[in-house]
């Protein structure tokens, strides 16, 4: 089990005004910030990224809205970190997700829905190097 997930503020949240809150609702789960920056994505990168839905009907309007705006992807840590970080962000539908969670707090839609978290130790380490050099993901501190 590894202690770290790649989590991403997608462009509704940075649109809200909400990095600061999103992270507040992170930091008090428990979890810290190794790495983080943010940036747009090309078309390319969000297609690759989002690659294991390439065939669902929702694909093209998802690499839309992840490259609409800015978004602020982070490698977070904390023990048993991407089960815990998905139970944090709730129910990929924020009307189904539970009360307390980072979508049902702050997301619209289905399809806008605030945050990203990996859905397992090896796609966390994979995202995590597709946003960040290694020595950007050394936690010297
Ligand atoms: P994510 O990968 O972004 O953390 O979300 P997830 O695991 O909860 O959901 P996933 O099935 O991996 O879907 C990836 C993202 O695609 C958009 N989506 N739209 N309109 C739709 O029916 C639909 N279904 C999925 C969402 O932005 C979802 O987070
Ligand atoms: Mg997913």
């Amino acid at each position: 089990m590894s202690n770290r997930t790649l989590a991403i503020i997608k462009p509704d949240g940075v649109r809200k005004n909400i990095i600061g809150k999103v992270i507040a609702e992170i930091e008090k789960a428990g979890f810290k910030v190794i790495a983080m920056k943010k940036m747009r994505m090309t078309k390319v990168a969000a297609g690759e990224f989002y690659g294991v839905h390439k065939e669902r009907p929702f694909y093209g309007e998802l690499v839309e809205f992840m490259t609409s705006g800015p978004v602020v992807p982070m490698i977070l840590e904390k023990e048993n970190a991407v089960a815990n970080f998905r139970k944090l962000i709730g129910a990929t539908d924020p009307a189904q997700a539970e009360e307390g969670t980072i979508r049902k707090l702050y997301a619209d839609s289905k399809g806008e829905n605030i945050i990203h978290g990996s859905d397992s130790d090896e796609n966390a380490a994979i995202e995590g190097n597709f946003f960040f050099a290694k020595q950007e993901q050394h936690d010297l501190v």
